[in-house]
Parts: structure tokens; sequence; C-alpha cells
């Protein structure tokens, strides 16, 4: 899967398109609790590169993923995960994948994202 998402430079390319919409919505990146995204895009690139069969740098340096435990500080409602998948989605039409891998890695977002909603409203 992480060859055929484009490895390494795809998933730098996807996590820079959706930090740089992240960092031009200010209400949506009020939820980020440093001002600099950079560290964020950074764990996000390879916490996806890992997950999708790449290199386990994720784990390395910063255990065992759990997301959901590590989302729990933040109120994620069905607001804040609107905005985060409108943003992956933009940034994922970047990439311009072919309409299989498109669907598998969307999906997966969107499972994800509802997964990590932890605040009704
Ligand atoms: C549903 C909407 C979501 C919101 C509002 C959200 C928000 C956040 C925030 C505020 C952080 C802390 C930033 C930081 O690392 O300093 C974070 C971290 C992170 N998020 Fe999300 N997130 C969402 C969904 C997702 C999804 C769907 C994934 C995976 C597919 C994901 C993966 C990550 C990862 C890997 C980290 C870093 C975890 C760590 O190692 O500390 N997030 N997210």
């Amino acid at each position: 899967m992480y060859e055929q998402l484009g490895g390494h430079p795809a998933i730098q390319r996807l996590t820079t398109e959706f930090y740089r919409r992240v960092e031009n919505d200010p209400d949506f990146k009020a939820l980020y609790p440093e001002s600099d995204l950079e560290p964020a895009r950074r764990r996000l690139e390879m916490f996806l590169e890992q997950y999708f069969g790449g290199p386990t740098t994720y784990s390395k340096e910063r255990g065992h993923p759990r997301l959901r435990m590590r989302h729990a500080p933040f109120t994620i409602d069905s607001w804040a995960r609107d905005r985060w998948l409108t943003h992956m989605r933009e940034a994922l039409d970047c990439l311009e994948l072919p309409p299989l891998q498109d669907g598998m890695i969307w999906g997966y977002f969107e499972r994800a994202a509802h997964a990590m909603t932890n605040t009704p409203g």
C-alpha cells in the first residue's frame, strides 16, 4: 500500500498540503496546542507511513499509536471532524491517485475521523 500511494514523497506532500490548510483555517487551528504545526505534520507523516506499511519510525519515536487516547485532550465534535476531513479531502486531491488507491485511503480517513470524534454536537 505504501508504495502504491507513492511512498515517502506522496505522504510528505499529503501532510504538507493538509497542514497548509489547517494553517489557513484559524478557527480550526485553535484546536492545535502548538502554534508551529511542523512537529504535528511530521507526527502525522510518520504515522501514515507506518500505517500504510512503510518505515516504522513512528513507533520507534512515539510508541504505540493509541490514536483515540492521544486525541482525548482535544474537543473533537462533528464540526472539527468535518473540518479535518475537508482539509484532508483537498490534500488528497493534490496527489491525483488512481480511484482504487484514493478510495482506500479516503475510506480509512473517514472511518478514523469518526472514531476520533469524542464530543457530541
Ligand atoms: C477527527 C478530526 C481530528 C482532529 C480535530 C484532530 C486533531 C489533532 C490534534 C489537535 C492533534 C495534536 C497535534 C500534535 O501532534 O501536536 C492531533 C494529533 C495527531 N493526529 Fe489527529 N485529529 C483528527 C483526526 C485524525 C485522524 C483521522 C488521524 C489518522 C488517520 C489522526 C492522526 C493524528 C496523529 C498521528 C497525531 C499525532 C499523535 C502523537 O504521536 O502524538 N488524527 N490530531
